[in-house]
């Protein structure tokens, strides 16, 4: 892509994250001005190199102290909210990040009049058995109630090379005899390429999406948590029992695994999992997708293989290195 270089100066809360190096990268190459706001600048560096010189300036952030949310928003034509959490620890809970963290964010994007594009989740739910989705319902609530014509994207689960998903339950078969179907493996979702989402927001930065809309960002196929299980065992060559845990079963062990300093589950993901996570009809038939915004999402089969393949066994390697 030509990069067109331009004065527009863009804040990226999260910038950091999985999906935030992405997004700095597909904002980079369409040659704006990029400033993630991190809590950490000290560990951005790696987003340095995604630029040309200058063109991308960390600075130190935390949704939970809003005069740190002021100073990173100053002279900010555009405003991107990616800070999300997935369990909570100490201070960092669902409600401090994703609901209060949210409004402190739109309204500081709303005093310096910059355009707001808001990154929730499919599932945001007031009425969620989950705090995870509550709080994101919650936070888009605080969004679309502080500044009317933001952008909200709510993706389904996001894979690429540095996922969550996809390479957890990939380590996991490494390791273990079975992979767990919680709730019998029936849930189903529709995983969307993180450039996909990245590229998303890079449109919308650039004026090409809706105000005040909510668009849910699907990939081009849903699949059932056990389909997905069996996925990664097919790419990763490992034959593993696929183990159904009654969702009671599943949050009794959640119990125990969220001690972990990085939970491997919580009770509140296996209340998430009680809910199929896909593109709604509604989201289709009023052209709230990722199609609306000229993007053919990309499968899992021409992206998955090229970073699950290190998970194979010693020596079974027979692909192309990219
Ligand atoms: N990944 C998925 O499958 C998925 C699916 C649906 C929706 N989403 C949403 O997409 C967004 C990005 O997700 P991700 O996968 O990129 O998550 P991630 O890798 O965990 O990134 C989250 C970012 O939020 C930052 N953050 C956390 N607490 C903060 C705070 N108090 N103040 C400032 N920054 C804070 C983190 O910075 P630190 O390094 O300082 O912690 C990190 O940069 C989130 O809103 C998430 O809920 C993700």
């Amino acid at each position: 892509m030509t990069e067109i270089p331009t004065e527009t100066l863009v804040t990226v809360f999260g910038g950091s994250g999985f999906l935030g190096r992405h997004v700095v990268r597909a904002l980079a190459r369409a040659g704006y001005r990029i400033r993630p706001a991190v809590r950490r600048p000290d560990l951005a560096v790696h987003l340095q190199p995604l630029g040309r010189v200058g063109q991308i300036h960390a600075v130190q952030a935390n949704l939970r102290y809003p005069a740190s949310v002021q100073a990173a928003v100053r002279d900010a034509d555009v405003v991107i909210n990616l800070v999300g959490v997935l369990f909570e620890r100490g201070k960092q809970g669902f409600e401090a990040v994703q609901a209060e963290g949210a409004h402190t964010v739109a309204q500081a994007a709303a005093a310096v009049g910059a355009r707001l594009i808001h990154v929730s989740a499919i599932g945001a739910d007031p009425d969620s058995p989950a705090l995870y989705a509550r709080s994101k319902a919650a936070g888009e609530a605080e969004v679309l109630g502080t500044v009317p014509d933001a952008t909200i994207f709510r993706p389904s689960i996001i894979f690429g090379p540095e996922d969550d998903f996809f390479n957890r339950f990939a380590a996991l078969a490494r390791i273990s005899p079975f992979l767990p179907l919680i709730g019998g493996g029936g849930t189903k979702f529709q995983p969307v390429f993180v450039g996909d989402v990245a590229q998303a927001i890079a449109r919308t930065t650039g004026g090409q999406a809706k105000g005040g809309t909510i668009y849910e960002l699907g990939g081009p196929e849903v699949k059932t948590f056990k389909e997905l299980m069996e996925y990664v065992l097919a790419v990763t060559e490992r034959k593993r029992l696929l183990l159904p845990l009654p969702f009671g079963l599943a949050r009794l062990q959640a119990y125990l695994l969220q001690l972990l300093p990085t939970p491997l589950l919580t009770p509140d993901q296996v209340e998430l999992l009680r809910t199929d996570n896909v593109v709604s009809a509604a989201a289709i038939a009023e052209g709230r997708t990722i199609d609306a915004l000229g993007i053919a999402p990309s499968a899992l089969e021409a992206i998955v293989p090229s970073y699950l393949w290190r998970f194979r066994k010693a020596g079974q390697f027979r692909g192309r290195v990219a």
